[in-house]
């Protein structure tokens, strides 16, 4: 890597990989729509320097997903850091199924990038646990000339839709003071709304990324899905403290969503 140059990450989220490779969700195989979402990164070269997985890997928090997906980001040979969804089970993700460990904290060049577990075992909606927040504060504070990222599952802010405004982090008040006091925050970035929206929340651009299976229709306000294609996020972090970010979909495969689906 170049010490002073652009830092590139890729984020991909709410995969949903269930036990066997022929697993669907929603009349969609979660398993072919996220290997083609790796494909495609890795069609691009040497462009991710990291990968960010934003929860919700597993559909059931099965040690069989984990390993599934395991083996297929290391066909693909993309360096990954994880955090877990409220469809995880961040203990069996823990316990050697997943071949990268859990890193909430990384340096790519003068960058900080910062992972956070806002899932709740048996909830559907986010936290940030005590221990979590003083993290968070401690590795702010440790370091107040470096910009840092954020990454995590849950959004701390509404995204437009009703039943999805619920379950954003319940505490958001309290990470709000940290990240302001802190000042050196560039970007948030979650997944769950399984949709690309942005806002500005605590001083702080903060974005949603879409699913890597199926998409939920925006500005919804009960569970409703939306024909749109399976994507990412692209994010590269400049040396002068700018990011510039955006959301690629895939484009030439077949993606019939059953929308019979009333929950997930
Ligand atoms: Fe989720």
């Amino acid at each position: 890597m170049i010490a002073h140059g652009v830092r590139h990450l890729v984020q991909i989220s709410d995969l949903h990989v269930g036990e066997t490779r022929q697993h669907r969700l929603a009349g969609i195989c979660t398993y072919d729509s996220f290997s083609k979402i790796l494909a495609d990164i890795s069609a691009r070269g040497d462009y991710a320097d990291m990968m960010m997985v934003t929860g919700d890997v597993a559909a059931e928090g099965k040690h069989s997903a984990y390993r599934l997906f395991s083996e297929q980001v290391r066909f693909f040979e993309i360096p990954y850091a994880w955090l877990p969804g409220n469809h995880d089970d961040f203990a069996v993700m823990q316990s050697g199924f997943i071949s990268s460990p859990y890193w909430p904290l990384l340096e790519l060049g003068h960058w900080r990038v910062l992972s956070l577990n806002t899932a709740v075992p048996g909830q559907v909606g986010g936290r940030l646990e005590p221990e979590e927040l003083a993290f968070l504060e401690q590795s702010l504070r440790a370091e107040p000339e470096s910009p840092f990222v954020i990454f995590m599952h849950h959004p701390p802010m509404p995204v437009g839709c009703d039943w999805l405004d619920k379950q954003r982090i319940s505490n958001a008040d309290d990470f709000e003071g940290i990240v302001r006091a802190a000042g050196n925050v560039k970007a948030l970035f979650t997944g769950h709304v399984h949709q690309e929206f942005s806002a500005q929340w605590a001083g702080c651009p903060v974005y949603t990324t879409p699913s890597t299976c199926f998409q939920f229709a925006a500005e919804s306000e009960g569970f409703a899905m939306s024909d749109g294609m399976p994507g990412y996020r692209w994010i590269d972090l400049h040396p002068d403290g700018r990011i510039k970010t955006g959301v690629r979909h895939l484009t030439d495969i077949e993606h019939r969503v059953d929308h019979a689906l009333a929950g997930y």
